[in-house]
């Protein structure tokens, strides 16, 4: 189970998010929508500690770990993924050269090499990205929406157990859309992991038949429900749809 508790996040002395709460156990997906500006992406970094956001207040947990303890190191062995809205740039280390370091890390056995070629084939196919960006430096030159499929490789050789998409789906044609979807339909049927969803458009969301949403407004979330709600959203609007969270929080 993964458990945000009254958590505060803060950067430059600025409350960005004030008392978030949210549970997803094992195996669930859930998807946080919410306006431009209010703290999707400062939750999805903050999780793994970038230095921008400082945590005020509260406590982030994954299967009894208390992540606000553990370096980011720490967190992604635990099996935690993010791909980040825009994903960063890492000139001089090749996808292969990242991707082989980081499984011999985690893995007890010597990586045999012939089945990690096959696999990064296998993986080049499903999401359509061509062979040779395997030998490329990590999203280094990459289009927006190259970049999106590059990390789905990481993820896909990586298989983490807890996975955060903050808007994979921003920057894809149409095309990619439907190979990134599917593609996370196999991953989610295949190995069954936690999904965070951070996204403004039900696209993606209809590849999978169940999923929690929330809606993130003003710092915290001031509403939940299934997948209707992100339909509803999609039709009339964040305004129409929010109640009124003054009225609840004040
Ligand atoms: N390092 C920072 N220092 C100061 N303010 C920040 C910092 N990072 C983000 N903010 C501010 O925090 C607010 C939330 O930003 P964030 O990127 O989390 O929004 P978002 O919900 O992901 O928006 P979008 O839907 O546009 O991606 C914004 O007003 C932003 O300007
Ligand atoms: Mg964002």
């Amino acid at each position: 189970m993964f458990s945000i508790k009254d958590l505060t996040i803060k950067a430059q002395d600025k409350e960005l998010i004030h008392n978030l709460n949210l549970t997803i156990n094992d195996g669930e997906i859930h998807v946080l929508m919410g306006p431009n500006g209010t703290g999707k992406s400062t939750i999805c970094q903050t999780i793994f500690h970038h230095p921008a956001y400082e945590i005020a207040n509260g406590s982030i947990t994954y299967h009894d770990h208390l992540l606000n303890d553990l370096t980011p190191t720490e967190i992604s062995r635990l099996g935690l993924f993010l791909l980040n809205q825009n994903p960063i740039e890492i000139e001089g280390i090749t996808n292969a050269e990242l991707l082989r370091n980081a499984l011999n890390e985690k893995n007890d056995t010597p990586l045999d090499i012939f089945k990690f070629n096959d696999e990064l084939n296998e993986v080049c196919k499903i999401i359509d990205l061509p062979k040779e960006f395997v030998h490329r430096d990590i999203n280094y030159n990459m289009s927006g929406g190259e970049k999106k499929k590059n990390e789905l490789l990481h993820l896909f050789i990586l298989k983490p157990s807890f996975i955060i998409l903050d808007e994979i789906d921003s920057g894809l044609d149409v095309d990619a859309l439907k190979t990134v979807g599917e593609a996370l339909k196999k991953y989610y049927e295949l190995y069954h992991p936690s999904i965070l969803i951070v996204t403004h458009h039900n696209y993606l969301l209809d590849y999978f038949s169940s999923y929690q949403v929330h809606i993130l407004k003003d710092g915290h979330i001031v509403q939940s429900g299934s997948k209707e709600l992100a339909k509803q959203i999609e039709k009339t609007g964040f305004e129409a749809n929010i109640i009124n969270d003054n009225k609840k929080y004040e």
